[in-house]
Protein backbone atom coordinates (compact mmCIF):
# COMPACT_ATOMS: atom_id res chain seq x y z
CA UNK A 1 0.00 0.00 0.00
CA UNK A 2 1.39 3.55 -0.89
CA UNK A 3 0.84 4.65 2.99
CA UNK A 4 4.43 2.19 3.60
CA UNK A 5 6.78 4.52 1.70
CA UNK A 6 5.60 8.15 2.35
CA UNK A 7 7.63 10.42 4.46
CA UNK A 8 6.70 12.22 7.91
CA UNK A 9 5.43 15.16 6.29
CA UNK A 10 3.46 13.44 3.39
CA UNK A 11 1.89 11.55 6.19
CA UNK A 12 0.13 14.65 6.92
CA UNK A 13 -0.61 15.82 3.57
CA UNK A 14 -2.21 12.41 3.05
CA UNK A 15 -4.25 12.81 6.26
CA UNK A 16 -5.30 16.02 4.98
CA UNK A 17 -6.32 14.34 1.51
CA UNK A 18 -8.96 12.15 3.61
CA UNK A 19 -10.97 15.14 5.06
CA UNK A 20 -12.78 16.14 1.07
CA UNK A 21 -13.93 12.43 1.03
CA UNK A 22 -15.00 12.57 4.72
CA UNK A 23 -16.84 15.57 3.68
CA UNK A 24 -18.19 14.93 -0.13
CA UNK A 25 -19.58 11.12 0.87
CA UNK A 26 -21.06 11.84 4.46
CA UNK A 27 -18.77 9.37 5.74
CA UNK A 28 -18.29 9.01 9.20
CA UNK A 29 -14.76 7.97 9.61
CA UNK A 30 -11.88 6.19 8.37
CA UNK A 31 -10.71 2.58 8.70
CA UNK A 32 -7.17 1.58 7.84
CA UNK A 33 -7.34 -2.20 6.85
CA UNK A 34 -2.95 -2.62 6.40
CA UNK A 35 -2.40 -6.05 6.62
CA UNK A 36 -0.06 -6.00 8.32
CA UNK A 37 2.44 -3.45 9.16
CA UNK A 38 6.28 -4.35 9.64
CA UNK A 39 5.38 -8.10 7.72
CA UNK A 40 5.58 -10.50 5.21
CA UNK A 41 7.93 -8.41 2.93
CA UNK A 42 8.11 -5.70 5.34
CA UNK A 43 9.38 -8.34 8.34
CA UNK A 44 12.67 -7.12 7.70
CA UNK A 45 11.58 -3.33 8.67
CA UNK A 46 10.57 -3.43 12.29
CA UNK A 47 10.26 0.66 11.99
CA UNK A 48 6.80 0.25 10.31
CA UNK A 49 5.39 -0.68 13.37
CA UNK A 50 6.07 2.43 14.41
CA UNK A 51 5.28 3.99 11.16
CA UNK A 52 1.65 2.58 11.19
CA UNK A 53 1.55 4.53 14.55
CA UNK A 54 2.59 7.78 13.02
CA UNK A 55 0.15 7.33 10.53
CA UNK A 56 -2.57 6.61 13.33
CA UNK A 57 -1.17 9.85 14.86
CA UNK A 58 -1.75 12.37 12.01
CA UNK A 59 -5.12 11.24 10.95
CA UNK A 60 -6.00 11.53 14.28
CA UNK A 61 -4.08 15.38 14.26
CA UNK A 62 -5.71 15.78 11.68
CA UNK A 63 -9.12 14.82 12.39
CA UNK A 64 -9.53 16.40 15.58
CA UNK A 65 -8.14 19.73 14.11
CA UNK A 66 -10.89 19.91 11.46
CA UNK A 67 -13.78 18.98 14.03
CA UNK A 68 -12.60 21.83 16.12
CA UNK A 69 -12.04 24.32 13.48
CA UNK A 70 -15.47 23.64 11.35
CA UNK A 71 -17.87 22.14 14.51
CA UNK A 72 -18.44 18.95 13.01
CA UNK A 73 -19.12 15.71 14.50
CA UNK A 74 -16.16 14.30 15.45
CA UNK A 75 -14.59 11.50 13.14
CA UNK A 76 -14.24 8.13 13.65
CA UNK A 77 -10.60 6.90 13.32
CA UNK A 78 -10.64 2.98 13.62
CA UNK A 79 -8.29 -0.03 11.91
CA UNK A 80 -8.93 -3.52 11.48
CA UNK A 81 -6.44 -5.43 13.20
CA UNK A 82 -5.05 -9.07 13.44
CA UNK A 83 -5.83 -11.69 15.60
CA UNK A 84 -2.93 -13.61 15.79
CA UNK A 85 -0.06 -14.17 18.71
CA UNK A 86 3.07 -13.59 16.48
CA UNK A 87 0.82 -10.55 13.89
CA UNK A 88 0.21 -8.93 17.51
CA UNK A 89 3.16 -8.83 19.08
CA UNK A 90 5.08 -8.07 16.07
CA UNK A 91 2.84 -5.30 14.12
CA UNK A 92 1.65 -3.05 16.98
CA UNK A 93 2.44 -0.58 19.07
CA UNK A 94 -0.90 -0.96 21.47
CA UNK A 95 -0.66 1.69 23.79
CA UNK A 96 0.21 4.15 21.17
CA UNK A 97 -2.42 3.07 19.09
CA UNK A 98 -4.95 3.37 21.75
CA UNK A 99 -4.17 6.31 22.04
CA UNK A 100 -5.33 7.72 18.49
CA UNK A 101 -7.96 5.46 17.79
CA UNK A 102 -11.49 5.32 18.61
CA UNK A 103 -11.52 1.69 18.25
CA UNK A 104 -10.27 -1.26 16.94
CA UNK A 105 -12.14 -4.20 14.90
CA UNK A 106 -10.41 -6.97 15.64
CA UNK A 107 -10.33 -9.99 12.71
CA UNK A 108 -11.13 -12.97 14.85
CA UNK A 109 -11.60 -15.15 11.64
CA UNK A 110 -9.63 -16.86 9.41
CA UNK A 111 -8.26 -18.84 12.55
CA UNK A 112 -7.71 -21.68 10.62
CA UNK A 113 -8.28 -22.05 7.16
CA UNK A 114 -6.81 -24.94 4.60
CA UNK A 115 -3.16 -23.46 3.90
CA UNK A 116 0.21 -26.21 2.85
CA UNK A 117 1.38 -25.93 6.07
CA UNK A 118 -2.05 -26.61 7.78
CA UNK A 119 -3.46 -29.00 5.65
CA UNK A 120 -6.28 -29.87 8.15
CA UNK A 121 -10.09 -28.48 8.66
CA UNK A 122 -10.28 -26.38 11.43
CA UNK A 123 -12.45 -23.87 12.76
CA UNK A 124 -12.61 -20.46 11.09
CA UNK A 125 -13.74 -18.49 14.27
CA UNK A 126 -13.59 -20.76 17.16
CA UNK A 127 -14.67 -19.15 20.46
CA UNK A 128 -12.93 -21.50 23.06
CA UNK A 129 -9.66 -23.65 22.50
CA UNK A 130 -10.72 -27.20 21.97
CA UNK A 131 -9.60 -30.18 24.20
CA UNK A 132 -7.29 -32.10 21.84
CA UNK A 133 -3.52 -32.66 22.58
CA UNK A 134 -3.48 -30.56 19.34
CA UNK A 135 -4.96 -27.40 20.44
CA UNK A 136 -3.15 -27.22 23.62
CA UNK A 137 0.76 -27.95 21.89
CA UNK A 138 1.50 -27.27 18.03
CA UNK A 139 -1.77 -25.33 17.15
CA UNK A 140 -1.26 -23.11 20.15
CA UNK A 141 2.32 -22.32 19.07
CA UNK A 142 0.93 -22.02 15.56
CA UNK A 143 -1.31 -18.99 16.37
CA UNK A 144 -4.21 -20.94 16.60
CA UNK A 145 -6.02 -20.40 19.70
CA UNK A 146 -9.55 -19.00 21.00
CA UNK A 147 -10.78 -15.87 19.98
CA UNK A 148 -11.29 -15.74 24.20
CA UNK A 149 -7.38 -15.94 24.70
CA UNK A 150 -7.17 -13.52 21.79
CA UNK A 151 -8.93 -10.52 23.18
CA UNK A 152 -7.03 -10.76 26.42
CA UNK A 153 -3.75 -10.56 24.60
CA UNK A 154 -4.82 -6.84 23.06
CA UNK A 155 -6.16 -6.00 26.86
CA UNK A 156 -2.92 -7.14 28.54
CA UNK A 157 -0.80 -5.10 25.63
CA UNK A 158 -2.71 -1.91 26.43
CA UNK A 159 -5.47 -1.92 24.43
CA UNK A 160 -8.93 -0.42 26.31
CA UNK A 161 -11.42 -3.20 26.45
CA UNK A 162 -13.63 -0.19 25.73
CA UNK A 163 -12.25 0.27 22.15
CA UNK A 164 -12.28 -3.39 21.29
CA UNK A 165 -14.97 -4.53 18.78
CA UNK A 166 -15.23 -8.08 18.20
CA UNK A 167 -15.26 -9.43 14.88
CA UNK A 168 -17.82 -12.07 13.69
CA UNK A 169 -17.70 -13.70 10.40
CA UNK A 170 -20.91 -14.28 8.08
CA UNK A 171 -19.03 -16.24 5.65
CA UNK A 172 -17.57 -19.64 5.68
CA UNK A 173 -14.64 -21.65 4.65
CA UNK A 174 -14.90 -25.09 2.83
CA UNK A 175 -12.09 -28.00 2.80
CA UNK A 176 -11.30 -30.65 0.93
CA UNK A 177 -11.46 -33.56 2.94
CA UNK A 178 -8.19 -36.33 1.56
CA UNK A 179 -11.22 -39.16 2.98
CA UNK A 180 -14.81 -38.90 3.63
CA UNK A 181 -14.40 -41.47 6.15
CA UNK A 182 -12.55 -38.70 8.08
CA UNK A 183 -14.58 -35.96 8.80
CA UNK A 184 -13.58 -34.24 11.98
CA UNK A 185 -12.14 -31.11 13.47
CA UNK A 186 -8.56 -31.60 12.39
CA UNK A 187 -9.27 -34.21 9.52
CA UNK A 188 -7.03 -33.82 6.76
CA UNK A 189 -7.68 -31.89 4.16
CA UNK A 190 -5.96 -31.71 0.25
CA UNK A 191 -7.73 -28.12 -0.56
CA UNK A 192 -10.60 -26.15 -0.44
CA UNK A 193 -13.57 -26.71 -2.17
CA UNK A 194 -12.80 -25.60 -5.49
CA UNK A 195 -16.14 -25.48 -6.92
CA UNK A 196 -17.17 -23.41 -3.69
CA UNK A 197 -14.11 -21.66 -3.36
CA UNK A 198 -12.72 -21.50 -0.63
CA UNK A 199 -14.97 -18.17 1.63
CA UNK A 200 -18.63 -19.02 0.95
CA UNK A 201 -21.34 -16.23 1.52
CA UNK A 202 -24.39 -16.79 3.87
CA UNK A 203 -26.44 -17.14 0.82
CA UNK A 204 -24.17 -19.95 -0.25
CA UNK A 205 -24.47 -21.79 3.51
CA UNK A 206 -27.90 -21.48 3.82
CA UNK A 207 -28.08 -23.22 -0.19
CA UNK A 208 -25.59 -26.48 1.31
CA UNK A 209 -27.03 -27.07 4.93
CA UNK A 210 -30.74 -27.10 3.53
CA UNK A 211 -29.68 -30.37 1.27
CA UNK A 212 -30.15 -33.45 4.21
CA UNK A 213 -26.83 -34.72 2.68
CA UNK A 214 -25.19 -32.41 5.12
CA UNK A 215 -24.17 -33.39 8.36
CA UNK A 216 -24.18 -30.52 11.06
CA UNK A 217 -22.22 -31.07 14.21
CA UNK A 218 -22.06 -28.98 17.04
CA UNK A 219 -18.29 -28.96 18.91
CA UNK A 220 -18.90 -27.35 22.23
CA UNK A 221 -15.69 -27.37 23.27
CA UNK A 222 -14.93 -24.38 20.46
CA UNK A 223 -18.59 -23.52 20.69
CA UNK A 224 -18.87 -23.98 16.84
CA UNK A 225 -20.43 -25.70 14.67
CA UNK A 226 -19.05 -27.47 11.57
CA UNK A 227 -21.14 -29.06 8.70
CA UNK A 228 -19.96 -32.25 5.76
CA UNK A 229 -20.96 -33.98 2.97
CA UNK A 230 -18.73 -36.26 0.85
CA UNK A 231 -15.37 -34.55 1.28
CA UNK A 232 -17.14 -31.52 1.57
CA UNK A 233 -16.13 -29.43 5.23
CA UNK A 234 -17.06 -26.35 6.14
CA UNK A 235 -16.79 -24.24 8.93
CA UNK A 236 -19.18 -21.41 9.89
CA UNK A 237 -21.36 -19.78 12.45
CA UNK A 238 -25.06 -20.70 12.98
CA UNK A 239 -27.73 -19.11 15.65
CA UNK A 240 -26.26 -20.99 18.41
CA UNK A 241 -22.51 -19.64 17.79
CA UNK A 242 -23.59 -15.88 17.52
CA UNK A 243 -25.40 -15.76 20.74
CA UNK A 244 -22.81 -17.31 22.64
CA UNK A 245 -20.21 -14.99 20.77
CA UNK A 246 -22.56 -11.94 21.68
CA UNK A 247 -23.08 -13.19 25.44
CA UNK A 248 -19.54 -13.39 26.22
CA UNK A 249 -18.76 -9.48 24.26
CA UNK A 250 -21.71 -8.09 26.03
CA UNK A 251 -20.73 -9.90 29.74
CA UNK A 252 -17.12 -8.93 29.24
CA UNK A 253 -17.78 -5.63 28.43
CA UNK A 254 -15.98 -4.89 25.00
CA UNK A 255 -17.11 -2.05 22.97
CA UNK A 256 -19.14 -2.95 20.58
CA UNK A 257 -19.42 -5.71 17.93
CA UNK A 258 -18.16 -5.83 14.15
CA UNK A 259 -18.76 -8.29 11.30
CA UNK A 260 -17.09 -9.01 8.19
CA UNK A 261 -19.01 -8.72 6.39
CA UNK A 262 -22.86 -7.09 5.47
CA UNK A 263 -22.15 -8.40 1.47
CA UNK A 264 -21.82 -12.13 2.36
CA UNK A 265 -24.88 -12.11 4.55
CA UNK A 266 -27.96 -13.73 2.46
CA UNK A 267 -29.47 -9.80 2.53
CA UNK A 268 -31.91 -10.73 -0.06
CA UNK A 269 -33.04 -14.02 1.95
CA UNK A 270 -33.67 -16.11 -0.83
CA UNK A 271 -31.84 -18.83 0.57
CA UNK A 272 -31.99 -18.44 4.12
CA UNK A 273 -35.95 -17.59 4.24
CA UNK A 274 -35.68 -14.06 5.50
CA UNK A 275 -33.25 -11.60 4.78
CA UNK A 276 -29.83 -10.48 6.63
CA UNK A 277 -30.11 -13.65 9.06
CA UNK A 278 -26.67 -13.29 10.50
CA UNK A 279 -27.30 -9.78 11.16
CA UNK A 280 -30.36 -10.44 12.30
CA UNK A 281 -29.55 -12.86 15.16
CA UNK A 282 -25.94 -10.97 16.01
CA UNK A 283 -28.82 -7.97 16.70
CA UNK A 284 -31.33 -9.68 18.40
CA UNK A 285 -28.92 -11.33 20.68
CA UNK A 286 -27.14 -7.99 21.58
CA UNK A 287 -30.63 -6.70 22.17
CA UNK A 288 -31.25 -10.03 25.07
CA UNK A 289 -27.82 -10.07 26.09
CA UNK A 290 -27.70 -5.78 26.55
CA UNK A 291 -27.35 -4.95 30.82
CA UNK A 292 -29.28 -1.87 29.08
CA UNK A 293 -32.58 -3.00 28.28
C1 LIG B 1 9.04 4.70 7.91
O1 LIG B 1 8.90 6.08 7.91
C2 LIG B 1 10.12 6.78 7.62
C3 LIG B 1 9.88 8.25 7.87
O2 LIG B 1 8.69 8.67 7.27
C4 LIG B 1 10.52 6.45 6.20
O3 LIG B 1 11.71 7.11 5.86
C5 LIG B 1 10.71 4.94 6.09
O4 LIG B 1 11.00 4.58 4.75
C6 LIG B 1 9.48 4.21 6.55
N1 LIG B 1 9.79 2.79 6.60
C7 LIG B 1 9.08 1.87 5.95
C8 LIG B 1 9.55 0.47 6.07
O5 LIG B 1 8.10 2.12 5.28
C1 LIG C 1 -3.47 21.17 14.80
O1 LIG C 1 -3.68 22.45 15.34
C2 LIG C 1 -2.58 22.92 16.09
C3 LIG C 1 -2.99 24.24 16.72
O2 LIG C 1 -3.54 25.09 15.76
C4 LIG C 1 -1.36 23.05 15.19
O3 LIG C 1 -0.25 23.48 15.92
C5 LIG C 1 -1.06 21.69 14.56
O4 LIG C 1 -0.01 21.78 13.64
C6 LIG C 1 -2.28 21.16 13.87
N1 LIG C 1 -2.01 19.80 13.41
C7 LIG C 1 -2.47 19.29 12.29
C8 LIG C 1 -2.12 17.89 11.99
O5 LIG C 1 -3.19 19.91 11.55
C1 LIG D 1 -17.96 -28.95 -3.52
O1 LIG D 1 -19.10 -29.14 -2.68
C2 LIG D 1 -20.30 -29.40 -3.35
C3 LIG D 1 -21.38 -29.51 -2.30
O2 LIG D 1 -21.08 -30.54 -1.40
C4 LIG D 1 -20.17 -30.66 -4.17
O3 LIG D 1 -21.36 -30.88 -4.92
C5 LIG D 1 -19.01 -30.53 -5.13
O4 LIG D 1 -18.80 -31.73 -5.82
C6 LIG D 1 -17.73 -30.16 -4.37
N1 LIG D 1 -16.67 -29.91 -5.32
C7 LIG D 1 -15.54 -30.60 -5.34
C8 LIG D 1 -14.51 -30.18 -6.35
O5 LIG D 1 -15.33 -31.52 -4.56
C1 LIG E 1 -33.62 -23.27 3.75
O1 LIG E 1 -34.15 -23.54 5.04
C2 LIG E 1 -34.74 -22.41 5.67
C3 LIG E 1 -35.10 -22.82 7.07
O2 LIG E 1 -35.87 -23.99 7.10
C4 LIG E 1 -35.94 -21.95 4.83
O3 LIG E 1 -36.58 -20.85 5.44
C5 LIG E 1 -35.43 -21.59 3.46
O4 LIG E 1 -36.46 -21.19 2.61
C6 LIG E 1 -34.68 -22.73 2.82
N1 LIG E 1 -34.06 -22.30 1.58
C7 LIG E 1 -34.16 -22.99 0.46
C8 LIG E 1 -33.44 -22.43 -0.71
O5 LIG E 1 -34.80 -24.03 0.39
Amino acid sequence: MPLLIICNLSLYRFAESVIPYLVDYGFDGLDLDWEFPAWGRFRSKPEQKHNFTLTLQALRETFDNYTEKRVLPKYLLTTAVASTIPLILGCYEIPEMSKYVDFINLMTYDIHGFGKTTPFTGHNSPMYSGQSLLDKTIFYYYNMVNIDFIYELWVEHGMKKSQIRVGIPTYAHTFHLLSEKSHGLYSLATGYNTTLGDEISRALICKLLNDTSFKQVWDKDCAVPYAYSGTTWISYENKQSVYMKVKWILENKYGGIMTYSLNVDDYVGQQCGEKWPMHRNIFNAAKKYSPIQ
